[in-house]
């Protein structure tokens, strides 16, 4: 594997602090100080960091689990069940959840303890579609796709949604797909057209579908296409 990556993955590096130090000169591998990112290692490597031998985190992890409703998006808590309690794991150092949802929402929920990966996954930025399920309190308005496609104000932050697209399922259930993940995001978009969200699903983040086979609370590990696709 190439240096840059086996950092970012193994040790959580950044890629800038990596270019760092190559340039410092900072990086040795099997005693031959690196001059390329590029640089090959594998799982026997010798690598030293300023001087000390580096220490690899406990492997990348990644998780999808159909998140029942009333189960916390949280990893610990002293009051509700936590996601991260119904995934019965013995070593939870380092997982978290990337794109927490509501305790009342359920669907796919993304556990790992890669924090570069999470960051690419929900960083409004980034831009990586959700789709979710939603069921609404009052038939939709027809004005409501135009409104989504523009984009809703979310007054505290004075920020615009990313245009969303719907897809009509029923006159009070739809498809909607949003590109970031803010605070209470579907809910707020359908509060500012005048109705009310009652049941949210989410059924993908990018081109991670929730495996329908998995029952509410269950869990499986993420496919090497399902990571590498983020
Ligand atoms: N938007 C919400 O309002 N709630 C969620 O749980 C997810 C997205």
């Amino acid at each position: 594997m190439r240096l840059d990556r086996f950092l970012t993955k193994q040790a959580q590096f950044s890629r800038q602090r990596i270019l760092q130090l190559i340039a410092q000169r900072q990086i040795t591998v099997d005693q031959t100080v690196v001059s390329s990112r590029l640089h090959p290692v594998t799982a026997f490597s010798h690598i030293y960091i300023n001087g000390q031998p580096l220490k690899a985190n406990a492997p990348a992890r990644y998780f999808m689990m159909n998140k029942p409703a009333g189960i916390l998006s949280a990893t610990v808590d002293s009051q509700h069940t936590t996601a991260l309690e119904l995934l019965h794991q013995t070593d939870t150092t380092g997982l978290h959840i990337a794109g927490r949802l509501d305790r009342a929402t359920t669907g796919l929920l993304i556990i790992t303890n890669d924090g570069q990966w999470s960051r690419r996954l929900t960083e409004p930025r980034q831009k990586i579609p959700k789709t979710y399920h939603v069921h609404t309190a009052y038939a939709l308005s027809p004005t409501t796709q135009d409104a989504f496609a523009r984009g809703i104000l979310l007054k505290p932050e004075h920020i615009t949604t990313q245009p969303a697209q719907l897809t009509w399922l029923t006159p009070q259930s739809v498809y909607l797909t949003i590109y970031e993940g803010r605070y209470h995001q579907v809910k707020r978009m359908f509060a500012a057209v005048g109705n009310r969200v009652t049941q949210l699903h989410r059924v993908s983040m990018g081109t991670i579908v929730l495996d329908e086979t998995l029952k509410a609370g269950d869990y499986r590990p993420l496919n090497t296409a399902e990571i590498d696709s983020i």
